[in-house]
C-alpha cells in the first residue's frame, strides 16, 4: 500500500505548510539507495542520512567516529534513490563546531557534491550563529535539540532532557534561537511530551520528534529500529518495531545455507540450460 497523495517535491515551505494545516510529517533515516527508494515510494516526507550511520551501518559504538566523507558518500547514495522526499545530510561531529566558515564549506558539500536538500546540526543557542550563517548563505538547516548524541562523551550517557525547570527553560530558548536563526524545522530528541507540546505550540516552524511524544509536528525513527533490524533488546524505548527483519533475515540465511549444503540450491529453475 502506498501513501502517495502528491508527487510534489518536499521543500522547506511545504513542511511549514504541513504544520499550519495540522498534517503530520513522517521522517525516517536511511543510508543507502534501495532503502531510500522504498521510503520515497511510500511517500516519506523526509529521509535523513543520520550520523546514526555510525552505529547502524558502519559498526561504530556511537556517532562520534563518523567522518564527513563517509556521510557524504551515503548521502549521495540516498539522493540517487529519492524523487519526492526531502533528503537531509546530518553533519558529523567536528564538521561544524570548529568555526562558522568551516561549517559553511562543509555544509555546501552536502548540497553540491551529494545533492542533498538540507543539512542537520546538533545544538541550540550556542550553534544559532552558525545556523544563521548557513541559512543566509542558502543552506537550509534542520536543528536538533534535546539528547545530542554527539555530546555523548561529555554527557556520559543518553539522558532524557528537560525534566527540570532550568533544563526545560533552556530547551525553550534553544528552540526559539534556532527558529530566529532561520532553521526550517527542529528535531526534538528525548524530551518529556508536555515540554515538546509547549515548545511546538510556541514555534512557527515544525518540530520532528524522536522520543519526544505525540505532540510534535512530525516523527522520525531510525530505520533499523523501525524494521526490526536491531535486536529487540537493543531497541530504544521510544522506538516501535513495525517489522522483524532480523528474524526474517536469519531464517532466510539458515534456509539458504541448508539448501546449499544439501545440494537443493540451485535447482533446475535457477540454472541455465
Ligand atoms: O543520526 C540520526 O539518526 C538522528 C536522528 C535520530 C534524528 O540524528
Amino acid at each position: 500500500m502506498s501513501n502517495n497523495t502528491s508527487a510534489e517535491k518536499v521543500t522547506t515551505e511545504y513542511l511549514c505548510q504541513m504544520k499550519r494545516d495540522g498534517r503530520k510529517i513522517a521522517a525516517i533515516t536511511a543510508y543507502d539507495y534501495s532503502t531510500a527508494k522504498l521510503a520515497d515510494e511510500s511517500s516519506m516526507d523526509i529521509v535523513l542520512v543520520g550520523d546514526s550511520l555510525g552505529p547502524t551501518v558502519l559498526g561504530y559504538p556511537n556517532t562520534i567516529p563518523v567522518t564527513l566523507d563517509q556521510s557524504l558518500h551515503h548521502t549521495a547514495a540516498v539522493v540517487r534513490g529519492v524523487a519526492r522526499a526531502m533528503v537531509i545530510g546530518d553533519m558529523p561531529f567536528m564538521t561544524y563546531q570548529t568555526g562558522t566558515e568551516q561549517a559553511l564549506k562543509n555544509a555546501a558539500r552536502y548540497l553540491q557534491e551529494a545533492g542533498a536538500d538540507a543539512v542537520k546540526l546538533e545544538g541550540g543557542e550556542s550553534i544559532a550563529p552558525t545556523v544563521q550563517r548557513l541559512v543566509t548563505s542558502g543552506v537550509p538547516v534542520l536543528g536538533h535539540i534535546g539528547i545530542l548524541p554527539q555530546s555523548l562523551l561529555t554527557e556520559g550517557r543518553y539522558r532524557v532532557q528537560g525534566r527540570g525547570q532550568e533544563e526545560a527553560d533552556q530547551l525553550r530558548r534553544d528552540a526559539k534561537a534556532l527558529e530566529e536563526a532561520g532553521a526550517f524545522a527542529v528535531v526534538f530528541e528525548g524530551m518529556p511530551l508536555e515540554l515538546s507540546r509547549t515548545i511546538t505550540a510556541e514555534l512557527s516552524i515544525p518540530t520532528i520528534g524522536i522520543g519526544a511524544g505525540c505532540y510534535c509536528d512530525g516523527q522520525i525513527q531510525v530505520v533499523h529500529d523501525l524494521l526490526g533490524l536491531t535486536e529487540e533488546s537493543e531497541t530504544p524505548r521510544h522506538a516501535k518495531q513495525y517489522a522483524d527483519l532480523a528474524v526474517q533475515t536469519r531464517k532466510a540465511f539458515d534456509k539458504y545455507i541448508d539448501e546449499v549444503k544439501n545440494s537443493r540450491f540451485p535447482d533446475d529453475q535457477h540454472s541455465f540450460k
